[in-house]
């Protein structure tokens, strides 16, 4: 299950469009659905408006009407795979529970897997906003 989600992550990597930084991401999330979205990074000669792999794919999602989420693949990095950026993790938050698997794999094939809650203890998220009201 997680082999075919890391599968599409690596083949997203491959439509990266990084000419920029050259650092290639690609993303793979399973809706509840059971559909697998796929982002990559897409990278703008105005540089600040990059979008990272994990927020397309998420985006793609969402927009096809998902809302629930199992598992999120990423590909990137050589040897040890690249992590998260923390405003990718943020936006997990919005979706995510803590148990929900993210399995990070770099071009060797070296895996790094944990859960939400470990990459992102004490989100802020929609529960947040629900309790502040008072
Ligand atoms: N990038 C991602 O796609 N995901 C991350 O979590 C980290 C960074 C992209 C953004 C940019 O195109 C390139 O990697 C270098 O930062």
């Amino acid at each position: 299950m997680m082999n075919e989600l890391t599968a599409a992550a690596q083949s997203a990597r491959s439509r990266a469009y990084a000419p920029y930084s050259k650092y290639q991401v690609g993303a793979a999330v399973r809706a509840a659905s059971g559909k697998i979205y796929t982002g990559s990074n897409v990278e703008n000669a105005s540089y600040g408006l990059t979008i990272c792999a994990e927020r397309v794919a998420l985006v793609a999602a969402v927009a096809a009407g998902e809302r629930r989420f199992e598992a999120l693949a990423i590909a990137a990095g050589d040897e040890s795979p690249g992590m998260p950026c923390g405003a990718c993790r943020q936006f997990m938050a919005e979706w995510f529970g803590p148990e929900v698997p993210i399995l990070v794999v770099s071009s060797r094939g070296e895996q790094k897997q944990m859960t939400f809650g470990e990459l992102l203890p004490e989100p802020f998220g929609p529960a947040a906003l629900e309790e502040g009201k008072r």
